[in-house]
């Protein structure tokens, strides 16, 4: 049913901006469920940007923590992949209470993750669901092939687009036993049910066909069209069926949407956008600026960022990747280095742990401001104890071309 309000006009049921049901993917989610009920030790979901790789991770995680698993949660992030454990330690710290810096070698860290889950689980089954594993630090990836393959616990996880699967866990993903889940585009119908479902009534056929061309199937993309139809007031309901009214939808960039989207925000929400689009994560306290709490709030609410309280630390990142690169590709390049500067100019007049001197090194190369060459060093240490030879290497040259010894 489209519901009417008393002006007249139909609105979908759900705020289009909310999540969306998940349609298209039961017979990816039941693999993944039936193999992890029995010898499957890794699933792996592979699949353009926006195509649904996160949620059908996070589905399979949903299912099995209701089935009774312990349901760990890690995300890789390429801004900490030069620090060691970013991606494991923080969740290691909250669910266990067991800091696992405190290993010095890798036999060390094995046993000191292996004792601390087992203390936890008891004799549940344990799922590690790991979004975006192919950029996480190595330290981490390491740790958790060597936790599969000794059947510690078990994983679901996405690989972005364009990024391989890390060498570690080659081994792993490529086991007989391992799901691999290739997410393609939906099709028509799957389109047609999930517009259905999200606007509460259905929507002329033609207008689906048009979406599901426009959108190349892909979810994400599709979101972002049906919010801009309905911003834009195309969106209409006439004898309880949807239409668009107007223009064709044609093919707009993907890109262009999400910044069209992002040109209805207040002054204090897209501040924290830029941010966001250009240090995340970042820690709540982070952004302190006037204002900041309630725009956080309503971004929230728009669903344009993610808050991750995986951690001891509540932080925030934008809600996908997408979203971050069409604010940076838009940013005068002024207004970049200006923020990259402040955020540097912030986290760095607090108390620092190793993680955040780090990123605030690497904002200031980023906006070509000159670092305390010592600090440069530490952090091209840190770096190459993370295996992340790229970012060592750019910090070391730094730290030379800053004067260190
Ligand atoms: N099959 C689906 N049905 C409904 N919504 C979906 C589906 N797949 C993805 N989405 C939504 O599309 C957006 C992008 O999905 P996401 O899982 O973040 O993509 P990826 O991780 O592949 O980049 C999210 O808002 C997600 O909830
Ligand atoms: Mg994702």
């Amino acid at each position: 049913m489209v519901a009417l309000d008393t002006g007249g006009t139909a609105r979908p049921p759900l705020a289009l901006d909310e999540s969306w049901p998940l349609v298209g993917r039961g017979a990816d989610v039941r693999r993944a469920l039936d193999g992890l009920a029995g010898t499957t030790r890794a699933v792996f979901a592979y699949g353009a940007s926006g195509i649904g790789k996160s949620r059908v991770v996070q589905e399979v995680a949903e299912h099995l923590d209701e089935d009774g698993w312990l349901v760990l949660t890690a995300t890789g992030n390429p801004a900490l992949s030069a620090v060691p454990l970013s991606a494991l330690a923080p969740v290691f710290a909250r669910e266990t209470g067991s800091p696992l810096t405190s290993a010095s070698d890798a036999a060390e860290l094995f046993a000191v993750a292996h004792a601390a889950i087992a203390r936890l689980a008891g004799d549940r089954s344990v799922l590690l669901a790991f979004d975006d594993i192919s950029v996480a630090d190595p330290v981490s990836v390491t740790l958790v092939a060597q936790l599969v393959e000794a059947s510690v616990l078990r994983v679901a996880a996405t690989v972005r687009e364009s990024e391989p699967v890390p060498d570690v866990l080659v081994p792993v993903a490529t086991a007989p036993d391992s799901i691999r889940l290739d997410l393609g585009p939906l099709g028509v119908d799957e389109v047609a049910e999930l517009l259905t479902r999200v606007l509460g009534g259905a929507i002329a056929h033609r207008d689906v066909v048009e979406l599901h061309r426009a959108a190349h199937g892909n979810p994400l993309f599709l979101r972002e069209l049906a919010i801009g139809a309905w911003d834009a007031g195309s969106l209409v309901a006439h004898e309880g069926l949807w239409h668009l009214a107007g223009e064709p939808v044609g093919t707009p960039a993907l890109r262009d949407l999400i910044r069209a989207r992002l040109r209805g925000l207040h002054e204090a929400e897209r501040d924290a956008v830029e941010r966001l689009a250009l240090c995340e994560p970042l820690a709540f306290d982070e952004l302190a600026r006037p204002g900041a709490a309630e725009a956080l709030a309503a971004l929230e609410l728009r669903g344009l960022i993610r808050v991750d309280e995986s951690g001891p630390r509540v932080r925030v990142g934008l809600a996908h990747p997408q979203y971050a690169a069409a604010v940076r590709e838009a940013m005068p390049r002024i207004r970049a280095l200006s923020l990259l500067a402040e955020q540097a100019d912030l986290v760095s007049s607090r108390p620092m742990d190793p993680g955040d001197e780090l990123r605030v090194a690497v904002w200031r190369l980023d906006a070509g401001r000159p670092s305390d060459p010592a600090l440069l060093a530490r952090c091209a240490v840190l770096a190459r104890s993370a295996y992340d030879r790229r970012t060592a290497e750019r910090l070391a040259a730094a730290a030379v071309a800053a004067g260190a010894a």
